[in-house]
């Protein structure tokens, strides 16, 4: 059996203790939140460890090349990067600020796929400079500009190109892409030009192959068998009119993960081994040969794997007879309930057994009415006591803000025993340092 970690609320690692606290990597969180404070956010090593593993081991039977890729988007530090690393998996990035953390990390070049419906001229030099990074194309003015790049630096440019499949997964509409109108990506009526101006391109440009991302937090798996056979027929086509051959396929991400009882994500090792199959199948029916394959889960990877620890504050009864307990974190370090009505679990890590039939919301410290953390949580918490999110570690971190002008909380990496800060809590200096004042509102009145 493989064990999946986006097919369970809690992290791999975590158990509750004789004092009914919640553990993690073997640590007492009501320990950790003593000594480092909170809101705090930890990710559990073994989540992220299991779960590139249920990727590896899914894709183990596809008889050619594999590659498990993360998409960095979903959250990415110095500490993630090496994490990567050490895993041997390959990283998607979007931006400047992502390249350069991983660089910095030692992520190797080749590894890197650059990706972003927005690339600037800056970013695009960066990975022509690196050499052997990958970049993804989106549009044809950002084509053209490769290519002028490239002849500039004397170098060829290893592409791939972003294909919009037609196909939409079951999801919220801001996280899906794959449709037609979706704003990233290339629409199949288009995929011709692009191959008949790399084709008289060919000096600047390697075409590699074809990448397709339709969405996130997907929960069924035959959306994904859907877009590799779109894919499989854009290759066939490929081969035949332009004598191009798809010598790399990234399929995306876009696993879902469960974050409350009612979500049935297919596991890992299931979704790597339904794509798998389905590339192979699609291929070799077709007398291609296979291609370097690329799976590039985000959410699934790391969104398991992170808690969020916050502390009550007030508690206030409403209107309509609910309890309402007020934390000190919220939408800064989670927007995704006020973004796109994100539900999430929560425990009391300081006494886990305790369990509430009344309607009982976590609500943020933030102005806005929407910062609501879990509506219905079902936990009766009062002052005091220590409140566990479970599921955060994806687009938590990478989504978080200032809001507020308040600091982002400390993360740690738990493992065995042991805790690492891999994020400093920002400080009021932090918050700071930016501001500049002008030399006229310092004259004294
Ligand atoms: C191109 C691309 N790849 C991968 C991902 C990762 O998606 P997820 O975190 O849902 O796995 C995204 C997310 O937006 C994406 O845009």
């Amino acid at each position: 059996m493989v064990t999946s970690p986006n097919t369970r609320i809690w992290p791999h690692s975590a158990s509750v203790n004789n004092l009914d606290h919640l553990e993690i990597g073997a640590l007492d969180v009501c320990e950790l939140a003593k000594k480092f404070g909170t809101p705090l956010w930890l990710m559990d090593y073994a989540s992220i460890f299991q779960a590139q593993e249920a990727c590896r081991l899914g894709l183990l039977n596809y008889p050619g090349e594999k590659t498990v890729l993360y998409a960095g988007k979903a959250f990415l530090c110095l500490a993630m990067c090496k994490i990567v690393n050490q895993l041997k998996m390959g990283l998607d990035v979007v931006s400047l600020g992502e390249l350069e953390t991983a660089i910095e990390a030692d992520v190797k070049p080749e590894n890197i796929f650059l990706h972003g419906n927005n690339k600037s001229g800056k970013e695009i030099e960066r990975a022509l400079e690196l050499r052997h990074c990958k970049i993804v194309i989106d549009n044809m003015s950002e084509l053209d500009l490769v290519v002028r790049l490239a002849k500039r630096a004397q170098t060829k440019a290893q592409i791939l190109l972003r294909i919009k499949p037609g196909i939409e997964p079951d999801t919220h509409d801001h996280i899906k892409t794959g449709q037609e109108t979706s704003k990233f990506g290339i629409g199949l009526s288009e995929v011709q030009d692009y191959l008949s101006y790399i084709k008289s391109n060919g000096s600047e440009l390697d075409f590699l192959g074809f990448h397709a991302h339709i969405g996130s937090q997907a929960l069924e798996l035959d959306v994904y068998r859907e877009s590799v056979k779109v894919l499989g027929a854009l290759s066939l086509a490929t081969q035949k009119d332009f004598g191009l051959k798809t010598k790399l396929l990234d399929v995306g991400g876009g696993l879902g993960i469960t974050y409350v009882e009612e979500d049935r994500p297919p596991g890992l090792y299931e979704w790597a081994s339904t794509i798998q199959a389905c590339v192979s199948e699609t291929y070799q029916s077709q007398n291609l040969a296979l291609p370097h394959l690329m799976i590039e889960p985000g959410r699934s990877i790391v969104g398991t794997a992170g808690v969020t620890i916050y502390e009550v504050g007030h508690v206030k009864r409403l209107a309509n007879n609910s309890l309402c307990l007020a934390v000190d974190g919220g939408m800064a370090d989670n927007p995704r309930p006020s973004t796109y009505n994100a539900k999430y679990t929560a425990a009391i890590a300081n006494a886990m057994s305790r369990k509430s039939a009344e309607k009982v919301s976590i609500v943020g410290k933030y102005c806005e009415s929407g910062d609501i953390i879990v509506k219905d949580a079902g936990i009766e918490a009062g002052t005091g006591d220590l409140i566990a999110v479970f599921g955060t570690g994806a687009y938590n971190y990478s989504m978080s803000s200032n809001y507020n002008r308040t600091g982002r909380p400390a993360c740690l990496l738990l493992k065995e025993g042991q805790a690492d800060i891999i994020l400093e809590r920002e400080t009021i200096t932090d918050l700071t340092r930016q501001d500049r004042v002008p030399a006229w509102l310092e004259a004294k009145q």
